[in-house]
This record gives structure tokens, sequence and C-alpha cells, in this order.
């Protein structure tokens, strides 16, 4: 259980716990903790919980209530027989908790979970099975949830139910498993079964039964999952993060493989989108968040480029609640390394709602974003763990320029010989990222000497402004130190004012290329900031004999492509910050106040 707990501890890390049926029909035994999972395993170690026939584990990101031992799940009821576990957000919890309490029942934690808990129990006492109750307790609830619950009366039983929140089935050799993700249990078996929103799984070491809220049963065909169990270990590597750096010329080159047919036609996962809706699009809207939105600026510049297309990037949470203009000839694009960003599959429904088709960039298999979207193109970054996306960004930046190309070809907006040379230049990406790789050591004694900085900043124009926000956004999540990310041009308009001598400015310039202009324009700006005092560091593209000059520290990536370059440079930007982050200190896989998948909007 432990292992499993903590293959999911990336989506939480406030505090832990789990309960297993022994003999004793009326009492569970359990143990949580807050903190880590380590302090859980402490506990363990010092007092380990009875075998038993099944047993729930939690990792947990506070909503309600605080992070401490009496708030971690599982949650008891009906004296000690029952346990709960959840994730998400129960949206009537106040209400059913009042109800509860005039009923005499007495709660021992803040959380909305216990609601649910002492409900549950409450038609179990009233004669229904696990099952039934669950059943019962789902009609009663509001929000977003994941449960699953124990009672030690079912000695052989795991009930849950999901709404909004995700529980996927494992299906073992007389065991069986559910977990939020497959990583739980991918060690176990790779059989995988989804489950649809409003459905209850009981499962038990022989069979595994799905009904809907009406009680009726669902039969529903596995899937195989295509990681393997040592892709989510850190293989050698100190954390996850440098791992899955490492990981990214095969993300990269996984995502690229074979995913174009003789003709030039994307062969899109799962589910399709019409070609004479996708020739007829007049709007394509990203809807994304965090490091997936920054992609997604990527993909403008190359879809809208390639495509003439116009593309808006939209960040998910901001999306539905400005009354956007979706039509039919508007295809969105949600992009999402877990597929169960909270703020992403609400942007997606509504786009549904108002009859736009909905194209998902995934990276999770059976996840809500590519079972709700009309068509999944997955990224083959394989598990991504460290909460800071890496692999995920790169592999979706590759995903966006395959829909970019597909688009362009489908719409006449290129001819063959261009389709192909794109092509050719994609394929030699992962080589590149490769040497940017092995050429970073440099990089990192320059992050352990910036590693009392207080602010650094991050300089980009064109597909380099996306990479300044990543670079920006990687240094403050794990460094904690504040960090901003500019477009380069903008900095004349206010933030100069923040340049002082000394002042670390990383610079993302473009290649001089083809792209002569953007490129002394992008030697204007640092030249501003130098003259201001600044500590430049300059991510160029080798042989730049400009970039040289002006580099208080020169990083050299391989030459490509302008609207390539973001899976070069922004490497560098990660590698600093990781290095940054563990001269400090901090804990790089999981910084605080973070989760990996946002499941709460
Ligand atoms: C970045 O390092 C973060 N982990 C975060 O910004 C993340 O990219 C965002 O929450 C979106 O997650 P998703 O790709 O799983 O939807």
């Amino acid at each position: 259980m432990l292992g499993g707990l903590e293959r999911l501890e990336y989506r939480g890390y406030d505090s832990a716990g789990i309960a297993v049926v022994t003999s004793d029909p009326e009492k569970l035994a359990m143990a949580k903790k807050a903190g880590k999972l380590t302090n859980l395993a402490k506990v363990l170690a010092e007092s380990p919980l009875p075998d038993g026939t099944a047993a729930i584990g939690h990792t947990r990101w506070a909503t309600h209530g605080g992070p401490t031992d009496s708030n971690a799940h599982p949650h008891l009821a009906a004296g000690g027989r029952i346990a709960i576990i959840h994730n998400g957000i129960i949206e009537n919890y106040h209400s059913l908790r009042t109800e509860l309490m005039e009923q005499g029942v007495e709660f021992q934690s803040e959380t909305d979970t216990e609601a649910a808990g002492h409900l549950l129990a409450s038609f179990v006492d009233k004669g229904q099975t696990l099952a039934q109750a669950m059943r019962s307790t789902a009609l009663r609830l509001e929000g977003a949830f994941t449960l699953l619950a124990i009672d030690a009366r079912e000695p052989h039983t795991v009930v849950g139910t999901r709404r909004n929140s995700p529980l996927v089935v494992g299906l073992g050799d007389g065991e069986n498993f559910l977990g939020s993700d497959v990583v739980a249990f991918i060690e176990y078996t790779r059989t995988a079964l989804e489950l649809d929103q409003d459905e209850i799984v009981e499962i038990t070491p022989e069979g595994v039964t799905v009904t809907t809220l009406t009680g009726a049963v669902v039969e529903r065909e596995p899937f195989e999952v295509t990681w393997d169990a040592s892709a989510a270990q850190k293989g050698g590597f100190a954390t996850f993060m440098d791992k899955e750096i490492h990981d990214q010329p095969a993300a990269v080159a996984d995502t690229l493989r074979g995913r174009l047919d003789d003709h030039g036609r994307l062969k899109l996962d799962e589910g399709t989108i019409p070609e004479a809706l996708l020739a007829a699009v007049d709007k394509i809207i990203v809807v994304a968040c965090g490091t997936a939105a920054y992609a997604g600026m990527v993909a403008k510049y190359a879809v809208e480029h390639w495509t003439r297309i116009p593309v808006e990037v939209e960040l998910a949470h901001e999306f539905r609640y400005r009354d956007p203009i979706l039509t039919a000839r508007t295809l969105v694009v949600a992009m999402s390394q877990s597929g169960e960003t909270m703020d992403t599959i609400m942007a997606i429904r509504h786009a549904k709602q108002q009859g736009s088709p909905v194209a998902a960039i995934v990276n999770v298999q059976g996840s809500t974003i590519a079972r709700e979207a009309d068509a999944v193109l997955y990224t083959r970054a394989g598990p991504e763990i460290a909460v800071a996306s890496t692999k995920a960004f790169l592999a979706q930046i590759s995903a966006a320029y395959l829909l970019g190309i597909y688009l362009a070809e489908l719409r006449g907006n290129k001819f063959a010989d261009e389709i192909a040379s794109l092509l050719r230049d994609l394929d030699e990406m992962p080589s590149k990222i490769q040497r940017v790789l092995d050429t970073a050591e440099p990089l990192r004694d320059l992050a352990r000497d910036m590693a009392s900085e207080k602010t650094v900043l991050f300089l980009g124009r064109h597909v380099g402004y996306p990479v300044a926000l990543e670079g920006a956004l990687k240094l403050k999540e794990l460094a904690y130190i504040h960090a901003e990310g500019f477009a380069a041009g903008e900095l004349k308009h206010g933030p100069i004012a923040l340049i002082e001598e000394g002042q670390p400015v990383f610079i993302v310039l473009p290649s001089p290329r083809g792209r002569e202009v953007l490129h002394s324009k992008v030697i204007s700006n640092i030249q501003e900031v130098r003259a201001r005092g600044a500590r430049t560091v300059v991510i160029a593209e080798e042989g730049d004999e400009a970039a040289a000059q002006f580099a208080d520290h020169l990083v050299t990536v391989p030459q490509t492509p302008t609207l390539l370059m973001p899976l070069v440079t922004v490497v560098p930007l990660q590698i600093f910050a990781h290095e940054l982050a563990t001269a400090k200190g901090y804990d790089v896989d999981q910084p605080r106040n973070l989760a990996k998948s946002v499941t709460v909007e």
C-alpha cells in the first residue's frame, strides 16, 4: 500500500493515512499522520498495521481543514467500522454536516469528507450493503469527488464512486485495485478499466462490478496501460524531476513517432473530428493552465504561422467565466498532462455545451479530459511524477506541432515538400535536446552561485516569451524565489525600473538565421538591461557571435529553426531551477503548497 501511495504522493502530500479490514468485524485498523508519506511510514515502522483482507490509503492536498493528523484521511464512521477517503470538494458538506449533527453524529475533523463518511454509515445502518450505501451517498452529494470506502463487516470489499474527480480500476489476478491514477497499481497490473461519471464500483479479490446510480450494471472493455512500472521510478537519479528532465529526448521522440501517415495525415489516438469540420475551422482556442498554457502559447506561434488559423490561448479558469465566443467552427484544444485539471475539464465542458469540437492533448490514458474530448492526441511522455512539469511540457509542444502540421496539410497551407522539411526538423529535436543535457554542467555551477538571489527575471520574444514565463514559473515553484517572465519588448514599458546593479536577467535569444530583425531587437533589450547593471545569462544558438558579446554567462543550444526553439531553450531553465532549489535544500519533487493534479476549481 505504501508503494502505491508513494507513486501517488505527487497528487498531494499534506498528510497520509491507511485503513485496513482485519478479522475484527467491529473495528478497522488505521494509521494516519500529518506531513509527507515518510511521517506515516515512521508511524507504521513503530507500530505496523495488522495484515488484512481489504485496505484503502490516501495522500492529501488540504482543501477543508488544515494539514493535521485529525484532518488526514481516512475518516472513520459507524464507531470505527467504516472508513472513507476522498479527493475533491463536497460543496454541500455544510448542510450535510448540520443535518448529521442534529442526528447526534459527532465530528472528529474539519473536513468535508467526514460528512460523506457519516452519511454513508447512516445508509449502512439502515441495512444497505456498502455498494448500495455508496450509491445513496453519491445521490446526496454535490461537487467533485472520488470516494472509496471499506466496512469491517464486508471484509473482502472496497467500494468507490466518482464525479468530476478521477478513479481507475486495476484488474489483477486474484486481486483488484482502485486508484486515482494507473501509477498506483502498475506494479501489479497494467490492465485497467475506466469509470464514467457517477458510477459505483465494487471490487473484491474475485471480481469487479460497475453500476450506475440507478443500479444498472455497466459492461466496459478494459484497456492496457502502455507505461511500465519502471517508468514511475527514479532510475538512478536523485529526484524524479532530474530523471524527467533527462527523459525529454525520449518523450519528444515517442510523442512524434509514427504519428503521420504516408499522406501527412495525423493519426489521432482516440475519437475523431471529421476532416470536413477541421478544414472549416475558423478559430482555435487552446485552454490549459500553468505550464500547459505556456505550451499553448508556443503552439499559437507555430500553428498560426503554418495554418493561418487564428489561435487564442486562454487560461482554463478564466475561459468559461468571460462568455467566450464559441461556434461549431471553433476548435477548442485542451492541453493537460494529467487530464484531470478541474479548471480545464470545466472549460471543455463549456465548449462542448456551446457546440464546439474539442481535441485534447493529454498525457494520462483514460483520464477525464481524454474521455470527454471528441478526439485525443496522447503525449507519450510516460508518467510525470515530479510536481514541476518538464517532459510533459516538451511533449505537449511536440504534439501541438503535429496538430499544426496536420491542419496545414489538410487545409493546403503548405506544400508537401514544406511539410516534409518541417517533419525532418522535428525528427532532429530529440538529439538536440540530448546535446543540451550533455552540456549542462556549467549551468549547474551558475545555479549554485545564484542560490542567494532574491529576484530573477526572464526575458524572451516570440516563442522565447512563453519560454521566459516557464523559466520564471519553474524558479518560483521550486526555489521559492521571486521570478518574473516578460516579453522582452515590454520591459521598457515599466518593468525595467526593477533592474539594478547585479540583478540576474535570463534572456532567451532567437536564432539569428532568417530572423535577423527579431534577433537584433532582443540584442537591444539585452543591452538595455546591461546598461542598467543587470547580470545577463543569455540562452543563444551555437555560433551566435553577437550573443557572446553581451552575455555575462552564455548558454548555447544547437542551431534550431526559431519555431522549434522552445524544445531546446527551456531545458537549461529547467536545469537551473532544479539545481538552485536543490542547493537551497528544498524538495524539488514536492514543492510546498502544491499538488501535481489540481483537481479542484
Ligand atoms: C507546472 O510545473 C505545474 N505543475 C502546473 O503549472 C501544471 O502545468 C498545471 O497545473 C497544469 O496541469 P496539467 O497539465 O496536468 O493540466
